[in-house]
């Protein structure tokens, strides 16, 4: 698959992922096939006002990841003007524009999924990345606010200059509930003639081949079914699978080496209690973990379990 001149390695995305697409489970998926890898939303207005480096924070990359892709938020032209030329963001090989988030902080600033409603905006915020970067600029959108209106936003965001578009197949109204709407993806993919990543509700290999078949999709992209389980991945692609332990104690080495043991030990137990998941013994070693006082303790928990 191709994004304006970018090789994409696979037709397998890792979906940005707030508090989990950190720089470490960015590489451990990448190592099992993932292709293309997104760093969770990043606030577009927040690179310029960033005094504290909080926004930076998020953008820490590897080379373990095969095409690099950050994701930014916004709702004014003028910050993703500025966001997409910020140093932070010159390493990534793509920039993928949020147009899905549902949560009200976001939605309330006319951000995320906001956008779907005001569709002017969300292709001046689009041309306004596209005119100052030569990178690929990609949408990630749901399929409507309230309403189903897809194909028409999908449209606009091509006339606009999108290289690829990622439909997640649920409104914001819906959130999480019920099935991701694969037919709708399909539309899109029918109406468009940029590459198409649908998103929603893959949770193994099967999956997978079902999605794109339904939706004829050069592309798929997976939250949910990669957390605690980079594994998909490589039953995905093809690849041997790693043992959980293993690559459970390198997600920590690789986040170390960009953060310090306190924010480790604090945002690793999010992940502890996903790899844990339906894992015999599981309840004892995730209150172990989250009881834990330092890093170096939940490392020993890690080592001495089944995982
Ligand atoms: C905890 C959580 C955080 C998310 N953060 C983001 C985000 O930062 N950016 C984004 O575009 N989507 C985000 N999503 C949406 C996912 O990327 C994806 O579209 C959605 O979960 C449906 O795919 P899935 O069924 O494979 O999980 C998030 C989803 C969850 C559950």
């Amino acid at each position: 698959m191709k994004i304006k001149n970018l090789e994409i390695l696979g037709d397998v995305a890792l979906a940005p992922i707030a508090g989990y697409t950190d720089v470490g489970f960015r590489a451990i998926c990448a190592k099992q096939g993932a292709g293309i890898t997104y760093t969770e939303m990043a606030s577009a207005k927040g690179l310029y006002y960033d005094k504290a480096a909080k926004t930076q924070e998020l953008l820490n990359t590897t080379d373990d990841e095969r095409i690099k892709a950050v994701q930014l938020f916004g709702s004014e032209p003028f910050f993703m003007s500025y966001a997409v030329k910020h140093e932070s963001i010159q390493k990534f090989d793509l920039i993928d524009i949020n147009m899905g988030c549902p949560v009200p902080k976001i939605v309330n600033n006319g951000e995320g999924s906001a956008l779907l409603k005001n569709i002017p905006l969300a292709q001046d915020i689009l041309k306004a990345a596209k005119d100052n970067t030569e990178k690929p600029v990609t949408i990630k959108m749901r399929i409507g606010f309230n309403d189903i209106n897809a194909v028409e936003f999908a449209l606009a965001m091509q006339e606009a200059g999108a290289d690829a578009i990622t439909v997640h197949g649920r409104t914001r109204k819906e959130m999480y509930t019920g099935h991701s709407h694969w037919d709708v993806i399909k539309q899109v993919v029918d109406a468009v003639n940029i590459p198409v990543f649908a998103n929603g509700d893959v949770e193994s290999y099967q999956d997978f081949i079902d999605i794109k078949a339904q939706t004829g999709a050069q592309g798929v992209m997976i939250a949910r079914g990669a957390l605690g389980n980079p594994n998909i991945f490589s039953q995905i692609v093809g690849k041997s699978d790693r043992p959980l332990k293993e690559m459970m104690l390198e997600h920590i080495e690789i986040m170390k080496r960009f953060h310090n043991e306190h924010y480790v030990h604090a945002n690793f137990k999010k992940h502890m209690a996903c790899y844990c998941k339906g894992k015999r013994g599981n309840k004892e070693i995730k209150v172990k973990a989250f009881e834990s006082k330092t890093l170096d303790e939940m490392i020993a928990i890690i080592k001495d379990s089944d995982l």
